[in-house]
């Protein structure tokens, strides 16, 4: 896939629907409601090598991600939840035990696609501008305590999840969850993710999770997705 495919205008677009509650899933197609669709990956599969290798991403987008929204079809298919954007599915079975199955594959498609638009090859490293600032007000010891906090947060979670940025009550904050939870479920509005999942890091860095973070923190975080997402919020 070429760059062009996925141009940065194509990926504005993605991100704003994402925002919007929809996903984008080819050229002029915005998909409110199921058949959910795997949207396409905003760069090429090799893209953020050497951080992250093409192989890692072919299972882990072309299989594990292709799962959840194949998952998510199904189950909801003939169903109340079948008209309902992929964030309504996602809000509406939050926390209902009886829907854990309909909920982690929903919440697992959303996040999936939000970790590959906040990443970009030769990304990382700090942001600048309004986010900048907002980093400096919400963290005492602004960019660099933020950093060792999503660091934290991104190795401290135990077994799968998920280490965020979020905006909460107007200041930004490090959280993480666990499987497949999403903060938007707190009322919080996620900024950037990074997936902790073993698929997402064991075939490059096997059991060095430190490894796989600290890299994505500092050489592919997309700051203009975070950005966008903090105008929206
Ligand atoms: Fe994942």
């Amino acid at each position: 896939m070429s760059e062009s495919v996925f141009s940065r205008r194509r990926f504005l677009t993605a991100s704003a629907a994402i925002a919007a509650g929809t996903l984008v899933g080819a050229p002029g197609i915005v998909r409110a409601a199921a058949p959910h669709i795997l949207p396409p990956l905003p760069y090429a599969d090799s893209a953020l090598e050497p951080v992250i290798s093409a192989k890692t991403i072919g299972f882990h987008y072309g299989k594990h991600h292709k799962a959840y929204v194949d998952n998510l079809n199904k189950m909801v298919a003939g169903t109340d939840m079948a008209d309902m954007s992929l964030e309504k599915v996602i809000l509406a079975t939050a926390g209902n035990a009886d829907k854990a199955g309909v909920f982690n594959n929903a919440a697992q498609v959303w996040n999936h696609t939000f970790y590959w638009a906040g990443m970009k090859a030769s990304g990382g490293g700090k942001p600048t501008g309004l986010l900048r600032d907002r980093i400096e007000a919400s963290f005492a010891g602004g960019y660099d305590a933020f950093r060792k906090e999503l660091a934290s947060a991104a190795m401290g979670q135990f077994g799968s999840g998920w280490a965020w940025l979020v905006a909460d009550a107007g200041k930004l904050k490090v959280v993480k969850t666990g499987n497949a939870d999403n903060p938007m479920t707190k009322g919080m509005k996620p900024l950037l993710t990074i997936d902790v999942w073993e698929h997402a890091y064991y075939l490059d860095y096997q059991n060095r999770r430190a490894d796989y973070v600290n890299a994505v923190i500092d050489k592919l975080i997309n700051w203009d997705f975070a950005a966008e997402n903090l105008a929206n919020a």
